[in-house]
């Protein structure tokens, strides 16, 4: 039996986290995985446009230090993990 999770992945438009999204949408179809980034410089929502069909990915654009929005997408959805890789990274 396949367990369903919803996993938030933050920073997933940048370098780490497209390849960290593209591994998790393709190897695990029976999770929800949602992608959420500020696309600041470093984001591009190019580097996930082979997967950004699958049903089991969502994007969202937002900020991890919006504590309203954050607040928000958590009552919307019950997150059973995170996996935090938004940054300032080139700085
Ligand atoms: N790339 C490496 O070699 C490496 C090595 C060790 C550790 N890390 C760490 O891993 C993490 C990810 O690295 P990366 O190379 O993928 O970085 P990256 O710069 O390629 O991606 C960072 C992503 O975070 C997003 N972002 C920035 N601020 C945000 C905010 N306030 N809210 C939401 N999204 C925001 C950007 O739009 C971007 O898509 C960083 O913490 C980095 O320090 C990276």
């Amino acid at each position: 039996m396949t367990e369903t999770k919803k996993i938030l992945v933050t920073g997933g438009a940048g370098f780490i986290g497209s390849h960290l999204i593209r591994l998790l949408v393709q190897e695990y179809p029976h999770y929800q995985i949602v992608n959420l980034d500020k696309l600041t410089y470093a984001g591009n929502l190019a580097n996930l446009s082979d997967v950004e069909e699958r049903s089991n990915y969502t994007f969202v654009k937002g900020c991890i230090t919006d504590a309203t929005y954050i607040d928000q997408l958590y009552a919307d959805i019950k997150f059973d993990g995170v996996i935090q890789l938004a940054a300032e990274s080139h700085v």
